[in-house]
């Protein structure tokens, strides 16, 4: 999400907002100053290695654990003083969700529902499509697979129609076609149903894939809150490299004499732009190639960026093998 200077412009509706939280459990501090806010209709990511303190942040959003310094609120009712207006508005998984193996999934759906105020017969039956699980509704949880029962508990935490759905590493243990339906229906609930979807992880290219913002923390400490373009574009560097193979290298490297360039035999010239101006300038290159009378075979720019998982390790200065990103 973009900030937006244009006053016509709506801006972005914050569902979560934490400002200096902080946590203390026994003598360890455990959460420094955390502070972010959430949108209605993004995905936000929680990314970090094991113990930087997602687990704990989540849990004090869903009021598993109590607050003792700094605040949070949720679509504006402060979770510590209006706990329970609060908690309308929410829907998570932070443990395993509780559930009757005996029972289909549609019996589980309707046990839940029977806690929940105003869940209607109709509304059951929405979300059991939303999450894709119409034709297996009718079957035993025992018969679900991991996947197909981390969306029975996604349809379980939506049933109430929460603005905010707060699911704690929802990929663990799933196999990359499960991640990709839990994925898809996330993004589907934030962009095209407007919830304000916060997941929490330690994988980056997961993050990449799912959320539209991402808050990177370490240590107990929130060390930024970044757009994926934001995260790729800080890893991109600032120069631009592409390798053009054409009919004559040696007369290619004479004609892009004013560039900085290099000869590999046997592949072509590699020319090294500016990142700001690639674009232009290798357009106006590949016109000199062809115009001069040669052939331009290929041209193609090289993938040197560095991955958001360096970044990630940059960020939070963990020594590779030291914490836990997969
Ligand atoms: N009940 C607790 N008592 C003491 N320390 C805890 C407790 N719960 C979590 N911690 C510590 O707090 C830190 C953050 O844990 P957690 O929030 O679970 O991290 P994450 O979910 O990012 O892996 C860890 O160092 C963990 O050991
Ligand atoms: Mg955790």
């Amino acid at each position: 999400m973009t900030e937006n200077t244009n006053q016509a412009a709506v801006l972005p509706q914050i569902a979560v907002s934490i400002k200096s939280l902080n946590k203390t459990i026994g003598k360890r501090h455990i959460l420094h100053d955390i502070t972010f806010d959430a949108y209605c209709g993004e995905v936000f990511g929680f990314l970090g290695p094991n113990g930087a303190g997602k687990t704990t942040t989540i849990k004090m959003i869903v009021g598993l654990l109590s607050i003792d310094d700094g605040e949070i609120s949720v679509c504006g009712n402060d979770v510590a003083k209006s706990f329970e207006k609060a908690m309308d508005n929410v829907g998570g998984i932070v443990e395993n969700p509780e559930m009757y193996k005996q029972l289909t999934g549609l019996q589980n759906l309707r046990q839940y529902a029977r806690m929940r105020t105003g869940v209607t017969e109709e509304r059951i039956k929405e979300v059991v499509e939303l999450v894709g699980l119409s034709n297996r509704i009718n079957e035993k949880i025992t018969k679900y697979s991991l996947g197909m029962r981390q969306r029975l508990g996604v349809a379980q935490a939506i049933l109430h129609h929460p603005k905010v759905l707060i699911l704690d590493e929802p990929t663990n243990g799933l196999d990359p076609a499960g991640i990709k339906e839990l994925r898809d229906i996330l993004k589907k609930l934030a962009h095209e149903e407007g919830v304000c979807v916060i997941v929490s992880s330690h994988l980056m290219s997961e993050m990449e894939l799912m959320c539209d913002r991402v808050g990177v923390i370490a240590n107990g400490s929130m060390l930024g809150v970044y757009s994926i373009e934001e995260l790729l574009h800080a890893s991109s560097g600032t120069s631009a490299e592409y390798l053009l193979e054409t009919s004559d290298i040696a007369k290619t490297a004479e004609l892009l004499s004013d560039y900085k360039t290099s000869v590999t035999v046997g592949e072509g010239v590699t020319v090294i732009l500016d990142n700001t101006t690639a674009r232009e300038e290798i357009a106006k290159i590949n016109a000199l190639i062809i115009t001069s009378g040669l052939s331009l075979y290929a041209c193609q720019r090289k993938e040197e960026k560095k991955s958001l998982e360096d970044v990630f390790i940059e960020m939070t200065h963990q020594e590779e093998g030291g914490g836990q990103i997969g």
